[in-house]
Order: structure tokens, then sequence, then C-alpha cells
């Protein structure tokens, strides 16, 4: 903070004061000297300042903090490796072996974590969704589809105000109201996807998947999602470029209704569940349910994968 501030009061000192700061390397401000480095050095967030935005050493902390890579647009285009260049640390997080009141993590199991999907102990979500190996067979998270921007200000992904007459300022589809403030990502826009309640009011079916599973499900077909969903219902899904949906299908055929569920009720930390679109079908009614009035027919368009 306080050698910015000197740099912006006498340009005349900068070369000299950026020569002393080891942490601002030389070419971080273009062509230094004059009035114009006092004009660039008072607005270092416009362009990137890193020569390239993953060589942390190229900066000093708070220009890495408030590096434009954190906010749209250039967010968009920043790759995982551009966010691993300063954030190696995320691979390193270990969740504690007991909660602070003595309850060990290995003998506490959730419904998930006893299925053969679920592999090695209890370890750090990051690793859990983008390096476990059924994540990186079923999904293709980057750091990019949760994370839309990092503002230290609003501690939020993106700007929750009001604008001047009390409207709602938010950068979210379907206008959707200001985002909970101090999480660092949209969980509505992300975790809900595959961490929802069952949609089976969307299927007319009622009781606990649990329950209804047994009258689906024998040795030859082991997959109840499948007596509706192999040939009958929305069958076109997952066409998105943060799932693998060829893999999901082949292992959905070959093993039970585990791999469906888990996405959609199975690891459900809300009691709604997400408004996925609904893409047309072969063979489709032509009648649209009233749930379904409102349903995009695509996925966002973000997400959609190159077409074949
Ligand atoms: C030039 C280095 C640099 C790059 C590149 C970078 N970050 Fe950061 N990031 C930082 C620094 C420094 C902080 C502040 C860390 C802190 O306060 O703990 C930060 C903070 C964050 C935080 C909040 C952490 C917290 O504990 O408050 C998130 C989330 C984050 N970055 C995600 C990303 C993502 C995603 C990308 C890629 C799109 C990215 N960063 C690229 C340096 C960088
Ligand atoms: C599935 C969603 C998701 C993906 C994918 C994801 N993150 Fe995160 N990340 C989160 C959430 C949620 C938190 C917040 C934890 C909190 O609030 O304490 C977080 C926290 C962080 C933090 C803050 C430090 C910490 O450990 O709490 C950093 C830095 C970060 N992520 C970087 C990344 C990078 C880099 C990638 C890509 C390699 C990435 N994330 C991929 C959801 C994700
Ligand atoms: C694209 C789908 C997807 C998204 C989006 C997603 N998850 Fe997950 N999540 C999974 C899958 C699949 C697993 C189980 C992985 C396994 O069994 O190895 C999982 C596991 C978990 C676990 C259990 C970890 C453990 O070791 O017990 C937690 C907690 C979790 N997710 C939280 C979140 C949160 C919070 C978000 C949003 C920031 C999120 N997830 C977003 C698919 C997703
Ligand atoms: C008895 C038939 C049947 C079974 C069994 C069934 N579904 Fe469905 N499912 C439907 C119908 C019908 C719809 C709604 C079709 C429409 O859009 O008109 C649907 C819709 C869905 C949707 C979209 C919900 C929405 O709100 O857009 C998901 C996700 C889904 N099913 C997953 C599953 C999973 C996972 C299983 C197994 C655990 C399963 N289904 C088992 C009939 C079934
Ligand atoms: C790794 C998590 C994951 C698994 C496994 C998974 N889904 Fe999904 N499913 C999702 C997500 C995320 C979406 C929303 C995709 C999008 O953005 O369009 C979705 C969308 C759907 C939809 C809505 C289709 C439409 O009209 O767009 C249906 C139906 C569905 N899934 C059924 C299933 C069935 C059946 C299985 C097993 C064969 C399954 N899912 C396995 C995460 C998963």
């Amino acid at each position: 903070m306080r050698s910015a501030l000197v740099i912006s009061v006498a340009s005349g000192l900068f070369l000299a004061i950026a020569a002393l700061n080891g942490a601002i390397g030389p070419g971080s401000f273009g062509a230094p000297g004059g009035a114009q480095a006092a004009e660039t050095a008072q607005k270092p967030a416009a362009k990137p300042v890193a020569a390239k935005p993953g060589d942390p050493a190229a900066v000093d902390y708070l220009r890495a903090q408030w590096n434009p890579i954190h906010f749209k647009p250039a967010i968009d285009k920043a790759t995982d490796a551009d966010c691993l260049g300063c954030h190696q640390e995320i691979g390193k997080a270990k969740p504690r072996d007991a909660s602070p009141a003595g309850v060990k993590a290995a003998d506490t199991q959730a419904w998930y974590q006893t299925l053969d999907t679920y592999e090695g102990a209890q370890a750090d979500f990051h690793w859990r969704h983008i390096s476990s190996p059924f994540a990186k067979q079923v999904m293709n998270l980057s750091c990019t589809f949760c994370h839309q921007g990092n503002d230290p200000r609003e501690e939020s992904p993106h700007v929750t105000a009001t604008d001047g007459k009390g409207a709602i300022q938010t950068a979210w589809e379907r206008n959707e109201p200001p985002f909970t403030l101090r999480k660092m990502v949209n969980p509505s826009e992300t975790c809900l996807r595959c961490h929802g309640a069952f949609p089976a009011t969307s299927m007319g079916l009622e009781g606990k998947w649990h329950e209804l599973r047994e009258g689906m499900e024998s040795p030859d077909a082991p997959n109840g999602c499948l007596t509706c969903h192999a040939d009958q219902f929305r069958l076109v899904r997952h066409q998105v470029n943060y799932l693998r949906p060829d893999a999901i299908e082949k292992l959905a055929a070959a093993g039970s209704s585990d791999t469906c569920f888990g996405c959609h009720g199975g690891r459900a930390w809300y009691r709604i569940s997400y408004p996925y679109p609904r893409h047309d079908w072969k063979d489709m009614p032509t009648e649209i349910p009233d749930w379904a009035k409102d349903r995009p027919k695509q996925s966002d368009a973000r997400f959609l994968t190159k077409t074949k």
C-alpha cells in the first residue's frame, strides 16, 4: 500500500523506488518516466501487472489480490494453469482427522462415502471435485466453473449492490437477487446443480428413491433411473463442458442408480433441486407440464460444448 502511494506522489522518484522495491519488477508499469509513469502507477489494476498472470514472483501481495484475473472480464479467459500459478496452496489443504469436539472423520460416514465410487479417506473439497478418480471420470470442473470472480471488497464473486433507484444490480442470469455475501462462489449456480434434492415432483414420483428403487431394479437392470431415462424421458442430457456425458452413461448403464442418484439427490445439501434446462428429446409429449413452463431449452451458453 505504502509504496503505491509514494509512487503516485512524485513521479521523479519513481525509478528509484521501483529499483528499491524488489517486489515490483521492472516492466510492470510499461514505459517508466515523467507524467505517464505517475498516471499508470495510479491505476495498477487497469491491466494485468504480472508479465505472466501466473507468475507470483512478479507482483506484490496487494497487486496480486487485486489482479484483474479475479474480475470480469479477465476471469472468463483464465485457465486453471493461470490460477494455479499463484494458488498451488489449494492442492495441499487437508481436512481434520477429528472434529474439534473429537469425533473422528473415519467413524462418521455419509451415504455416498459408503459407495464404491468414493475412493480413499476424506479429502479436501478441491481434490474431491477435481482430482479424485470418480471426479475425473464423470466431471471436468475448471476453477472458473465455480469461481466467477473474487472481489476482496465485496467478498463475493460479483457486485451485490442496489442502484440509485433501489433496483438490484446483479450479474447473474434470470435477475437473481443479490447474492449471499462472504461466500466465495455462488452456490445456487454451482453446488445446487449436483447437490440438490431428488426432483421427484418433476417426475410424478412419490416417496424416497431408496424405497422406489426396489420395485424398479433387478440384476438384469441394476439402474432404476434408466427404467424411464434410457428411452422415454429427457434423453438429451449432460451436453456441457463441465461434465463427461459419455462416461456418465457408460458408468450408469454398467453400474447402479447410485451414479445418477449421487448427483440428483444422493448428496443433497439442499431441500430444493436445480431448475435444469429442459432439452427437447425425440418423441417428447407436446404438452408442457406446469413446472417446466419457465425452463430454458438449452444449457447455459458458457457451458455449451463445441457442436459436433
Ligand atoms: C498473480 C497471482 C494470482 C493469480 C493469477 C490468481 N490469484 Fe487468486 N488471489 C491471489 C492473492 C494474493 C489473493 C489474496 C489471498 C488471501 O488474502 O488469502 C487471492 C485471493 C483469491 C481468493 C480468495 C481467497 C481467500 O482466502 O480469501 C480466491 C477464491 C481466488 N484468489 C481465486 C483465484 C482464481 C479462481 C484464479 C484464476 C482465475 C486466481 N485466483 C488467480 C493471487 C492470485
Ligand atoms: C466445485 C466448485 C469449485 C471448483 C471447481 C474450484 N473451487 Fe476453489 N473454492 C470453492 C469453494 C466453495 C471455496 C470456498 C471455501 C470457503 O468459503 O471457505 C473455494 C475456495 C478457494 C480458495 C480460497 C482458499 C481456500 O482453500 O479456502 C482458492 C484460492 C480457490 N478456491 C482456488 C481455486 C482454484 C485455483 C481452482 C481450480 C484449480 C478452484 N478453486 C476450483 C469452490 C470451487
Ligand atoms: C458437477 C457436479 C458437482 C458440483 C457442481 C459440485 N459437486 Fe460436490 N460432489 C460431486 C461429486 C460427484 C461428489 C462425490 C465425489 C466422490 O465420491 O469421489 C461430490 C462430493 C462433495 C462433498 C463430499 C466430500 C467428501 O469427501 O465427503 C462435498 C462436501 C461437496 N461435494 C460439496 C460441494 C459444494 C459445496 C459445491 C459447490 C461449491 C459442490 N460440491 C459442487 C459433484 C459436484
Ligand atoms: C418412473 C419413471 C422415472 C424414474 C424411475 C426416474 N425418472 Fe427422472 N424423470 C421422469 C420424468 C417423467 C421426468 C420429467 C420429464 C419431463 O421433463 O417432462 C423426469 C425428470 C428428471 C430430471 C429433471 C428434473 C427437472 O426438474 O428438470 C432429472 C434430473 C431426473 N429425472 C433424474 C432421475 C434420476 C437420477 C433417477 C433415478 C435415481 C430418475 N430420474 C428416475 C421419470 C422418471
Ligand atoms: C456428476 C454429476 C451427474 C451425474 C453422475 C448425473 N447427472 Fe444428470 N445432470 C447433472 C447436471 C450438472 C445437469 C445439468 C446439466 C446442464 O447444465 O445442462 C444434469 C442434468 C440432467 C437432466 C436434465 C436433462 C435436460 O433436459 O437437460 C436429467 C434428466 C438428468 N441429468 C438425469 C441423469 C441420469 C438419468 C443420470 C444417470 C444416467 C445422471 N443424470 C447422472 C449432473 C449429473
